[in-house]
């Protein structure tokens, strides 16, 4: 499979993913937060050569990458692509909104609790969708830092 076909074939997952949760609107399981950010995320896709890449994997099989830029000590841009479900795809596009401002020693302070709030709440089991998509965000800015020192600090 080439590159654009299988960019093509992970979009229709998203798509398929974001129809799935938006059929379960409905059922209200999920918060009016979590469904505004999965019918129209932010930040999907990949930073342009990114200063950092961060990718979690979680015990149900999903994925998140992240890729950042810094300005200074600060993220300027942050962008995520995950091939979980539509909670996942909420959890990727509000926690990209709330890193994107601030210092790299904030983002790392971002716990999934404050993810969790900032949608107002998940059902118990798409809690850990918020864990996934931090753990990517810590392993971007770890990976950012980490060139940061090779090249003299940050
Ligand atoms: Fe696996 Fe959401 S990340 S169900």
């Amino acid at each position: 499979m080439t590159e654009e076909e299988q960019q093509a074939s992970e979009l229709d997952r998203l798509v398929e993913s974001i129809m799935v949760v938006i059929d379960a609107e409905d059922s209200k399981i999920y918060s009016r937060q979590v469904i505004d950010e999965f019918k129209d995320p932010a930040n999907v896709g990949m930073v342009g050569n990114p200063d950092g890449i961060g990718i979690a994997d979680g015990l149900c099989n999903d994925t998140m990458e992240i890729t950042l830029k810094l300005e200074g000590n600060r993220i300027s841009k942050c962008m995520f692509f995950t091939d979980g479900c539509g909670a996942t795809i909420a959890c990727g596009s509000r926690l990209t909104r709330m890193a994107i401002g601030r210092t790299v020693d904030e983002a790392l302070a971002i716990r999934p609790e404050d993810l969790e709030k900032a949608l107002g709440g998940l059902p118990e089991e798409h809690k850990h969708c918020a864990s996934l998509a931090v753990i990517a965000l810590r392993n971007a800015v770890r990976n950012c830092m980490k060139h940061r020192e090779g090249q003299g600090g940050l």
